[in-house]
């Protein structure tokens, strides 16, 4: 562990089948007036809603409702919500859903009683919260971004067409975080496979970086590896509680930070899907997994001995015979077949993207790297490989 490195994470987790048990005797432990904040008809449609207006009216608490958070939560529907919060005094945030609806939420804390702009504040100049913010709690309906259990916060800008994520400091983090790996049985295929490949990516970000013997790099293999099989299990049955909750957990551990002290990450791969995600709103993690074989084969060889790395603790690849850079592409081909057999399409052009918005894209977007600093034409090189 050869970086210094602060933990803290101070959301409580709830996990399990009778995880909802606690919603009342947490909610007691904050004021009347809460502000519930959710997505189109996911939370109706499985029963969830009522079940918790009615924990909501055990308690006696005001509710003050914001559905329709979009995925790819936007910066028009924080202000809305910020409004409310001013608007009723609201005591807690409650986000029921998936990354978006708690993003959503976070952002609506921070930014309620901001006085300046808050996206030029917080999504722009990248300014620590000086001002009140409001908590927020979370039920997760839809599993891969981490956000219960982390101070993410994605948002995207309409009018001037930026996706932004912000990980503001732990008091942004849920207060408390319901997680009953049931409540995804009900998420469609191609959403379920995203949220799937969405940790999958958290993991790789984190893992393709440095030289040194780290444990966060043994504990990233090995998430990796569980969210693998439990992936496969988890298509054939998608009731399969055993797979769902392991993924679930997967996710929240793949991006609470705990897998990624000591160690310096790449984030190239998110900060390009963010952009292709501000175009055509395509789901996060499927834009993440087109990204990500082109970009991998772009950067294997200024990192070769963990690209060899992940190809035999992943994929069981080989060595014997082989050059290591052999090794490395077999490892990258092995995590594209593992994306094509879980059923992401991997071309933008099938997301929606055309062929003029590739420049735009790539221009919107900060170089960047870990093993080689990727430049803006090399960004859309890699666009124009995945189209
Ligand atoms: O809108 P509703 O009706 O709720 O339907 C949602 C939505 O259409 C549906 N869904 C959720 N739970 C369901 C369900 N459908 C059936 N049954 C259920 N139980 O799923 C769809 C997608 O939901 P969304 O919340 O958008 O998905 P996800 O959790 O993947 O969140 C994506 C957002 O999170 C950001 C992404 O960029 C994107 O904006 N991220 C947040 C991060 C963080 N906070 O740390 C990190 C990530 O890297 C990511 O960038
Ligand atoms: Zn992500």
């Amino acid at each position: 562990m050869l970086f210094d490195f602060e933990f803290y994470n101070p959301t409580k987790v709830f996990f399990g089948k009778n995880a909802m048990n606690n919603l009342g005797t947490e909610l007691d432990k904050y004021g009347k007036n809460i502000l519930l904040v959710y997505g189109k008809s996911a939370i109706k449609k499985i029963g969830l809603y009522d079940e918790v207006v009615k924990v909501l009216n055990d308690c006696n608490k005001n509710v003050v409702e914001l559905g329709g958070i979009k995925p790819n939560p936007t910066y028009a529907q924080v202000m809305q919500g910020a409004e409310l919060v001013r608007q009723h005094g609201i005591d807690l945030i409650l986000a029921v859903g998936g990354g978006s609806v708690i993003d959503c939420a976070k952002a609506i804390s921070v930014s309620a009683y901001c006085k300046q702009d808050a996206w030029q504040k917080y999504w722009v100049d990248f300014k620590p919260v000086d001002n009140k913010i409001v908590p927020v709690a979370s039920i997760l309906t839809m599993v891969g971004t981490g956000s219960e259990m982390n101070a993410g916060s994605v948002i995207t800008n309409e009018e001037t067409m930026i996706k932004e994520g912000r990980v503001f400091s732990p008091e942004v983090n849920p207060v408390f975080s319901i997680l009953n790996p049931e409540f995804t049985y009900t998420v469609p295929k191609l959403q379920m496979v995203s949220g799937i490949y969405d940790i999958i990516s958290h993991l790789c970000e984190q893992y393709f970086s440095g030289t040194d013997d780290c444990t966060s790099d043994y504990l990233l293999e090995a998430i990796m590896n569980s969210v693998i099989f439990s992936t496969r299990a988890a298509l054939i049955n998608p009731e399969n509680y055993e797979a769902r909750s392991n993924i679930m957990w997967s996710a929240t551990v793949a991006l609470n930070k705990i897998t990624g002290v000591s160690k310096e990450h790449d984030w190239m791969v998110h900060g390009i899907e963010h952009q292709i995600g501000a175009y055509t709103d395509c789901p996060h993690g499927v834009g993440l997994a087109i990204v990500s074989i082109p970009y991998y084969r772009h950067i294997y060889k200024y990192g070769l001995p963990k690209f060899v790395r992940f190809a035999k603790n992943v994929w069981s690849v080989e060595g014997k015979g082989r050059t290591d850079e052999e090794v490395a592409l077999e490892g990258i081909a092995r995590l594209e077949a593992f994306i094509k057999e879980i059923g992401i399409p991997l071309s933008l052009r099938k997301i929606g993207a055309t062929e003029d918005m590739l420049p735009k894209i790539a221009n919107s977007i900060a170089p960047g790297g870990h093993y080689k600093r990727v430049e803006c034409d090399e960004i859309l090189q890699i666009l124009r490989e995945c189209y």
